[in-house]
């Protein structure tokens, strides 16, 4: 891992999460890290956006970073339910994962609306995490770097620059299932990555490129020693400070 890159560990709650332990859980995170004192890592936690505002004040002073799960392309307007990256930023994060295989599952999400979705971060002064990753059944045909490549291809806007994006690689059949790639694999997969990176943004060895899908705090020291993982996307063990906390020391 090149120390230009500063690792980042994100987790990620999705729909998981009411007040009470929400705040339990993000207050053990912010302890934990503020003891560790951490100056060469990132820890970010991205709550359902109803405790964004709450879990953003109760880690503040810790140096816990806060972002969204999603955002709507637009600032504002006619768009029932939906958040606007203005309005994450305005609530307290400064990240947003967008592009996340449950989103491009669930709510149909094209690379297309990925990519607008990565550029509304842009505007709303925030830094988009974009997800990628393969299918079970695109993986067993051969097909992982196509479709890496696609995705990537379609989903980070112009303009992107190491500073302005993070890229977390998350094969979908690891995703919550216990089961991870080996470390050649994901390596393979990032050094591909970055390879196409290379023709889409002007400092793409400067990119922070983060694995997700099934980490915990048991194999985080394995994947996070893979060349060119500079973090990692947490679902589950997120829900668990030590288990979260374990990753990030591992990073
Ligand atoms: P998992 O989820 O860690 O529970 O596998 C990862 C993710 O979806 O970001």
């Amino acid at each position: 891992m090149a120390r230009s890159r500063r690792p980042l560990i994100a987790g990620n709650w999705k729909m998981n999460g009411l007040t009470a332990d929400a705040l339990a859980l993000a207050g053990s995170v912010a302890e934990g890290v503020k003891q560790a004192g951490w100056a060469d890592r990132e820890v970010l936690i991205c709550p359902p956006a109803t405790l964004l505002i709450g879990i953003a004040r109760a880690v503040k002073g810790s140096g816990v970073l806060v972002g969204g799960q999603s955002c709507h392309a637009a600032a504002s307007g006619a768009h029932t339910g939906d958040i606007s990256a203005e309005m994450l930023r305005d609530a307290g994060a400064s990240h947003v994962i967008v592009g996340h295989s449950e989103r491009r599952t669930d709510c149909g999400e094209t690379d297309a609306v990925v990519r607008a979705k990565a550029e509304a971060a842009w505007r709303a002064g925030l830094l988009p995490v974009v997800c990628i990753g393969e299918t079970l059944a695109e993986r067993e045909a051969g097909r992982t770097l196509t479709v890496l490549e696609t995705q990537l291809k379609g989903s980070v806007p112009a303009g992107a620059t190491a500073a302005r994006l993070v890229v977390a690689y998350e094969p979908v059949w690891a995703i919550g299932t216990g089961k991870t790639p080996t470390t050649a694999e994901v390596a393979a997969a990032h050094a591909h990555i970055r390879r196409v990176l290379g023709g889409l943004v002007p400092d793409a060895n400067a990119v922070r490129l983060l694995y997700g899908g099934s980490v915990k705090g048991s194999n985080a020291g394995e994947l996070l020693a893979a060349d060119d993982v500079d973090g990692a996307l947490v679902g589950g063990a997120s829900l668990k400070a030590d288990e979260f906390l374990a990753i990030a020391k591992a990073a």
